[in-house]
């Protein structure tokens, strides 16, 4: 037996949004484990089977590793950005505890896009243009000498809001003002990388890597936009489905061109990425482009891949910390789910706190409500916490079919103030063409 088939095992999971109420779900259903912990965690991991949570916060590394130390966990699995970038896996590595996640080395993939954009460029992926700079006067000349360069992106982690993609010079102008003398971004916004701009249908594809080998997990596709036809302000997501109809005819492509040159990237590496690898990736004349390297699970793509996992998650993460993924396949149910996130009317401007929240305590079984910004009461009654609320996902044979079971559990939840958008997967093209 290994420390990956070892019975009882006690999981923890650090975040408290729904991609992590997704991850307690999946691990909780493992035959592996007895207990999963959610650090801090939110109203719907405290009530999920063989799940609590623990009140430390995503940011506090010593007093996560003493409970981890205390507790007996086995092994850990880390859902934010910045806990990532904070360097979470080292101060678990620090003390001999196993993570799932990379090291804060590897994770500047993410919380760098100047680092990701010259790994990209190093190791020949394919990508848009690109240039890095310190000082707008220098940045906006780049942008007025190329025709091309219209999209600017700060460097550091901008929770999802520090991309810019212009149509004119002075849209361009407009955000290196907002950037670097309004200072929006603070210290994340003293470097700018400034890209071409691509035209084409989207696709998140999320890869899981022991730093060796990638296994690409199903396709899926979020929705930024805070509005229906996508309008309105870029939020940190109002949506997801999976599959992406047509990406079958993309996949061979995409390990070709993507998967196989990432690989051997990663394998040179001064870094070793071990975790999951979400891969923002964008088909261009009929040929994949990287837009962006996230370090971890995408929020909300994760709500509709994991109910379509079939194979057991605890193992496949512990082959990515082992180094035995190549070992192992992954194993989808043919169906298709679709989530819908439920929002404060407020957001992404503002959240929304203490309102109670009215649902079903029992759903069918091709319903589940993962929670985002919720909190339980005293007296353990449901109530708003946050900007997203909650993430409704329908699973069924087929998209229509899933998007349909999504809104019709939408419309048996209610709280004050609340918002959803109402076109998620329903218009696929529209999407697939933004
Ligand atoms: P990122 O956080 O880098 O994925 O950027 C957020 C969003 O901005 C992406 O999902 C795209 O919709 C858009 N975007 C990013 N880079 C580009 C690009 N080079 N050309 C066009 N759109 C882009
Ligand atoms: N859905 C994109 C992200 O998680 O950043």
């Amino acid at each position: 037996m290994t420390r990956a088939t070892t019975p009882h095992q006690k999981i923890l999971v650090i975040g408290s949004g729904g991609r992590e109420h997704a991850l307690c779900w999946k691990l909780a259903q493992s035959p592996l484990v007895d207990r999963v912990y959610c650090a801090p965690g939110n109203g719907g991991t405290a009530t999920t089977d063989k799940t609590q949570n623990v009140p430390i916060s995503a940011s506090d590394f010593p007093a996560l590793v003493a409970f981890a130390k205390d507790q007996g966990i086995a092994l850990t699995v880390v859902g934010p950005d910045n806990a990532l970038a904070d360097g979470v896996v080292d101060a678990f590595h620090a003390e001999g505890l196993s993570i799932f996640g990379p090291t804060q080395a590897a994770a500047r993939l993410e919380s760098s896009k100047a680092f990701s954009k010259e790994f990209m460029e190093t190791h020949h992926l394919p990508t848009a243009r690109f240039a890095v700079f310190d000082n707008p006067t220098e940045a906006y000349a780049y942008c007025a000498q190329h025709t091309w360069a219209r999209v600017i992106k700060v460097d550091g982690l901008a929770l999802g809001k520090g991309v810019y993609v212009c149509d004119t010079l002075e849209q361009c102008q407009e955000a290196l003002q907002e950037i670097f003398e309004a200072n929006r971004f603070g210290a994340s916004g003293q470097r700018v990388v400034v890209e071409e701009r691509l035209h084409g249908p989207e696709v998140s594809l999320m890869v899981l890597s022991d730093g060796q080998t990638l296994i690409p997990l199903a396709s899926s596709q979020d929705f930024k936009r805070r509005f229906d036809g996508n309008q309105g302000p870029n939020t940190g997501g109002m949506g997801s489905y999976s599959p992406v109809p047509n990406y079958s005819v993309w996949e061979d492509r995409v390990a070709k061109q993507v998967l196989t040159p990432l690989a051997e990237a990663l394998r040179q590496a001064d870094f070793t990425f071990k975790g999951l690898l979400y891969v923002g990736l964008m088909m261009v004349n009929d040929a994949p482009y990287i837009l962006e390297f996230n370090a971890r699970f995408g929020d909300p793509e994760t709500q509709c891949l994991l109910p379509r996992l079939e194979s057991d998650i605890v193992p496949l993460f512990w082959a990515c910390v082992d180094g035995t993924l190549d070992q192992h396949e992954v194993i989808w149910h043919a169906n298709a789910a679709v989530c819908v996130v439920l929002t404060a009317d407020t957001y992404p401007q503002q959240g929304s706190s203490g309102e109670p929240i009215t649902m079903p305590t029992q759903w069918p079984d091709d319903v589940i409500v993962f929670h985002a910004g919720t909190a339980l009461n005293q007296d353990n009654s449901l109530v708003t916490q946050g900007g997203r609320i909650l993430n409704v996902v329908g699973v069924g044979p087929s998209l229509p079919e899933a998007t349909s079971i999504a809104y019709g559990a939408v419309d048996q939840i209610h709280f004050t103030g609340m918002a959803c958008r109402t076109d998620i997967a329903k218009d696929v093209a529209l999407c697939l063409s933004k």
